[in-house]
Formats: structure tokens, C-alpha cells, sequence
């Protein structure tokens, strides 16, 4: 496939003119990394913009004692890498392929002449910067004030309708489920066998199975308050 045919189908570029497509498909470069690959490392410093045109990437921050924190996983059409070159010069957090990868990426000069030209291109940066802080300040509100249970019946929502991996499932170990909500292994198990009692998930080799959607719904929706 050509650059240019996969920068249209890139979600957050859709709608944006013939004109900054072909801007865009001058400026980036593809790279491709395998499963386990790290992109870059929080606080390096910020040298490039990426856009996701296939695979995984995950975004997470690694406290002290081995404790980690994942705050997103992005896909096909997502974009990650913006901040420190808007703002904080260093990397907020870090990246890695979670699977093969293949990422569209621009130097941090030909960023800056991207948001100062073309407007359309700002402003779905600035969109998806809103949606990434509502989401994060939500998180923050959970975790100060919601019981674990809502907050895995929120995470395990939020990923399925990331997850390719079939409809209702979700491929994720139990470790990175915990990093995911930011707690640990013991919590995240018990709370998934409580899930599982009840017969609203099932949890089988890495795969979670969501045998009641609706119940999961009005847990999260409780959890949010
Ligand atoms: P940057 O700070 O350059 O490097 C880490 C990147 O992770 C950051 O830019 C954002 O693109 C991305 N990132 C940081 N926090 C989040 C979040 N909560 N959700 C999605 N992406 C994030």
C-alpha cells in the first residue's frame, strides 16, 4: 500500500484536504517494530511524532519497586508522541509494540510546521488531547473514589472496544489488566473471579469473555456515579 493510501484510511487524518494528505505523505517516514520493541522511553527527549498504521502500541509509565501504570493502548489510526513536542520536551511516558508495528513518523520540525499551517490537522490534535485528559481526569476520579470492581468492569468495556480479538472478548494477561488499572496482580484476580461468580465474565487463558455485557455497563455506569 502506498503512504498515501494509508494516511486516508488513518482515522484521525480523515476529513483533512487533498493538500495536507500530500504534506503529509512528504514529511513522514514508516518504521516497523517487533512485538516487545520499545519506541522511545519517559523522559527521553521528544524528536518525533508517530502515527500508528498497524499493530499496538502501548503507553505506560514505570514507577519504583517494578510497578507500572499503562495509560493506553493505541491502534491503527492513533497517533502518540506529541506532548514533548508541544510542551514538556520530554517524554510524558513510554512507548512499545505490543505486537509487529509499523509506524508513520515525523521529525519534530516538520510537527511544528504541520500545526502552525494547517488548521484542520491542530484541531484533531487539540480533539483527541481533550478526549485523553476527560479520560484521564475520570480515571483519577475512579481510582480516588470507586471500588475496584467498577473500575475493571469500566477497563474491561473501554478494551473491547479496542479489542480484535473477537467479538466480547478481550485478550489480556491479569498482569497487564493490573497495570492497566494501576493496582496490582492480588486485587485484580480476586476482583476478576468475583466477575466471574457472578457469571457476567468468564476468564480463560489470557481471554476474557464478556457473558453479560449489560451487567458490566451498569456496574461501570454505577462506578462513575
Ligand atoms: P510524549 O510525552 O511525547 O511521549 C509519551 C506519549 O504518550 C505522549 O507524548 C502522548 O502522545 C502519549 N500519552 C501520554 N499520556 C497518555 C494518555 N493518558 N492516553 C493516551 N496517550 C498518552
Amino acid at each position: 500500500m502506498t503512504l498515501h493510501k494509508a494516511l486516508e484510511k488513518v482515522t484521525f487524518l480523515k476529513g483533512l484536504g487533498k493538500a495536507d494528505l500530500n504534506h503529509i505523505v512528504k514529511i513522514a517516514s514508516v518504521r516497523r517494530y517487533r512485538a516487545g520493541d520499545m519506541v522511545f522511553n519517559k523522559e527521553e527527549v521528544g524528536k518525533n511524532f508517530f502515527i500508528v498504521n498497524s499493530g499496538k502500541i502501548k503507553i505506560f509509565s514505570s514507577l519504583g519497586g517494578g510497578k507500572r501504570k499503562t495509560f493506553a493502548f493505541l491502534g491503527k489510526g492513533d497517533f502518540f508522541g506529541e506532548m514533548s513536542l508541544l510542551g514538556g520536551k520530554i517524554r510524558s511516558a513510554s512507548a512499545q509494540a505490543v505486537e509487529d508495528t509499523e509506524l508513520l513518523v515525523i521529525s519534530k520540525q516538520n510537527f511544528g510546521r504541520l500545526v502552525v499551517r494547517h488548521a484542520d490537522f491542530s484541531m484533531k490534535i487539540i480533539r483527541t488531547l481533550v478526549e485523553r485528559l476527560d479520560k484521564a481526569n475520570k480515571e483519577v476520579e475512579s481510582m480516588l473514589f470507586h471500588n475496584i470492581l467498577g473500575r475493571l468492569a469500566s477497563a474491561i468495556l473501554e478494551l473491547e472496544a479496542k479489542s480484535k480479538a473477537g467479538p466480547l472478548t478481550v485478550a489480556i494477561g491479569q498482569g497487564e489488566l493490573a497495570e492497566y488499572l494501576g493496582t496490582t496482580r492480588v486485587p485484580v484476580c480476586r476482583a476478576v473471579n468475583s466477575l466471574k461468580r457472578s457469571g457476567i465474565i468468564d476468564y480463560q487463558r489470557g481471554r476474557i469473555i464478556i457473558k453479560s455485557k449489560a451487567r458490566l455497563q451498569s456496574m461501570a455506569a454505577r462506578a462513575r456515579g
